[in-house]
């Protein structure tokens, strides 16, 4: 372990994590540590330096931010080979940080843009699949890439057959695919009791009736489940069994099947919604692998690669095939073959798979940083989650914890965003991690939720 000799000032205008950051670049450029050397815990740091472990967390933060550093997972924080170019590092923030948008659900930024122009170059080297490729094509989309495609999720555990998946243009437009193929207006679905908000406008849009059915900390209740069946007759349910939308909740394999049973028992269809499903480095098995025959199984690109490419997908039990080409080619005819070639050139070239190695890399290391601001807080999340739900203290009703939140330049997603129509809203908000546009930006606004939340407001909810 290397020793760190600095001495840090309270004096001068610059924050201390920066004087630290400053003198790990020293201390490199004057050969007083080497590459590959490991520096001090942040437990030991902060000790040595008589600051506090978030201080040295944003330190090295702000080093990996400068390329001076890299923390490996489970090993800890090490000097970086400074001539080795990486064309996955994250976009560098000049401007300091003072305000944080907890907001969008979207994967952490960082330059893809080698990988795309060298996708393109690839596709452009054959001007026979070019013009192939600017004919129509039937509403699954082409089968080559159907094949890459599913060849590539059955790598990752999800039973997807290149005869039977469709593209579509994100996991979005296969939930428009899903409700006007499988429901009608005036149907009722149920949906877990908060959920994706992009469903609950889509089913409003289509005049569906939504009812959320209770949840626990695994998931939907299969006991409610049932009542549910029995009391509204729905059309079907929409789950996201892996980090569920706003929860993170992934449901045990247990939970799955005893829900799967329920809808069994009900001749229930379940729509799937694996959009987060390839994000963990592990989970139970997707629901179409255990009940092929009961799911309909919606995924996408926008959350493992990037949203932009808008290349998603949806898999329905062979009968209702026609039905589902039906509907794709009634919305658009078909989606654009150039995004499924620009994916399947990703994916041949290995790097999709870089790249999700890249995002569950930047995520584990926020969700640490979480932790270490909010881990006294109730807050559900998974190590490779986008998000983190947050319930608020007794003391802090929603929409004021809301508003002071904003007025520090800090935004959350409240619980309301959530909730289908009539449903209780939590006194809960969502943290969306991979927002902040750096792991600097990230902690400026913990800190600001970390000393609202340990501070009753001024006006107290309860009457005195
Ligand atoms: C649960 C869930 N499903 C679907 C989507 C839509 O994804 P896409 O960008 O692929 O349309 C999102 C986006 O945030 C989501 O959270």
């Amino acid at each position: 372990m290397t020793i760190l000799n600095m001495t840090l000032s309270s004096d001068i205008k610059t924050p201390l994590y920066r004087q630290i950051a400053d003198n790990i670049a020293a201390a490199i450029e004057q050969g007083e540590i080497s590459t590959g050397s490991k520096l001090p815990t942040h437990r030991a740091l902060a000790d040595q330096l008589q600051v506090t472990v978030g201080t040295v967390t944003r330190a090295y933060a702000e080093a990996e931010r400068r390329h001076l550093v890299e923390a490996r997972i489970g090993a800890g924080t090490y000097v970086c080979d400074s001539r080795q170019s990486n064309s996955w590092v994250y976009q560098i923030e000049e401007v300091a940080p003072n305000e944080c948008n907890f907001g969008y659900n979207i994967p952490p930024r960082f330059d893809r843009s080698d990988m795309l122009s060298q996708a393109m170059a690839n596709i452009s080297a054959n001007p026979a699949e070019l013009n192939e490729m600017m004919l129509y094509q039937p509403p699954e989309g082409i089968e080559k890439h159907r094949q890459i495609a599913s060849q590539w999720l059955n790598q990752q555990g999800i039973a997807v057959s290149p005869e039977l998946m469709y593209f579509t243009s994100g996991a979005q437009h296969a939930a428009e695919l899903l409700l006007s193929t499988f429901c009608r207006a005036g149907d009722t679905v149920l949906v877990e009791h908060v959920c994706y908000p992009g469903f609950l406008t889509l089913a409003k849009q289509h005049g569906i009736t939504v009812k959320g059915v209770e949840m626990d900390e695994s998931g939907v209740c299969p006991r409610a489940l049932a009542s549910a069946c029995q009391l509204y007759q729905p059309r079907l349910i929409y789950l996201t069994p892996t980090q569920q939308n706003p929860t993170s909740i992934t449901m045990p394999l247990s939970r799955r099947e005893a829900v799967i049973s329920v809808c069994k028992q009900h001749d229930l269809l379940i729509a799937e919604d694996d959009i987060n499903g390839l994000l963990p480095l592990s989970s139970p098995p997707p629901l179409i692998n255990l009940a092929p025959e009961q799911v309909i199984h919606i995924g996408g690109l926008s959350k493992c690669l990037a949203p932009g490419l808008r290349l998603g997908y949806i898999q329905a039990p062979k009968q209702w095939q026609p039905h589902l080409s039906a509907a794709l080619y009634n919305h658009s005819l078909m989606i654009s073959p150039l995004l499924s070639a620009i994916a399947c050139e990703l994916i041949t070239q290995g790097q999709a798979d870089q790249v999700l190695d890249t995002i569950r890399n930047e995520i584990e290391q926020r969700q640490n940083i979480v932790q270490s601001y909010l881990g006294e807080f109730a807050i559900t999340t998974q190590k490779h989650s986008f998000h983190v739900w947050l319930k608020l203290p007794d003391y802090w009703r929603l929409t004021d914890f809301i508003t002071a939140a904003e007025q520090h330049n800090v935004i959350v997603k409240s619980a309301e965003h959530f909730t289908p129509p009539g449903g209780t809203i939590m006194p809960a908000v969502r943290l969306a991690i991979s927002s902040p546009t750096s792991q600097q930006t990230l902690i400026f606004g913990l800190e600001i939720l970390a000393d609202l939340l340990r501070q009753p407001p001024m006006t107290s909810p309860f009457p005195l």
